[in-house]
């Protein structure tokens, strides 16, 4: 803990709130309560250190995030909703860095995913209401070199952090003009 930068998001406070959870049942429904339930799609920069982040990422009903790497490793807890995790790798030999479905992860309420640092995926909330996550990342997220795929072409190019935020602001204004 002394060596991590602090936010103005209290890390203690909510892990002692996630330990008091494990005494109720359904543990996730008091992780939730203490986040607050998802209503509106944002990535709640919780923890930001340049060898840990720690987000609480909102998707929108229906919305879905283009393929993309991370280049460090993941740990996903979904406390409210669902998502589907398409995983994708690279075609051997193919130009342009093109990806083809390699795997899926149906993740649940109460369900989490760890992924390695070379995965590639892409995510979607199937369902009609908000859905929220807990997403651990061992590095300096916002800084990294990473990747991002065209979800059309399914070629290669920087992933932009600032596109992926301006992508939860536009399923938010959907969301209201709907
Ligand atoms: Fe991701």
């Amino acid at each position: 803990m002394l060596a991590m930068t602090r936010s103005a998001f209290d890390l203690d406070r909510l892990i002692a709130d996630c330990r008091d959870a494990l005494r109720e049942d359904p543990p996730q429904k008091a992780v939730r309560d203490a986040l607050g339930a998802p209503s509106r799609a944002q990535v709640q920069r919780l923890h930001v250190a340049t060898d840990l982040v720690i987000l609480n990422a909102v998707w929108a009903p229906g919305m879905t995030i283009m393929p993309h790497n991370h280049n460090m490793w993941a740990v996903i807890g979904m406390y409210d909703g669902r998502e589907d995790n398409i995983f994708w790798r690279r075609i051997k030999d193919e130009t342009g860095g093109r990806i083809e479905a390699a795997g899926a992860q149906a993740l649940s309420t109460g369900e989490c995913a760890t992924l390695g640092p070379d995965i590639i995926h892409s995510v979607t909330n199937p369902v009609d209401r908000f859905g929220g996550a807990l997403h651990i990342y061992g590095g300096d997220f916002f800084n990294a070199q990473r990747s991002e795929w065209d979800p059309e072409t399914l070629l290669e190019k920087p992933y932009s952090v600032e596109k992926t935020l301006r992508m939860f602001e536009e399923a938010n204004k959907r969301v209201a003009g709907a």
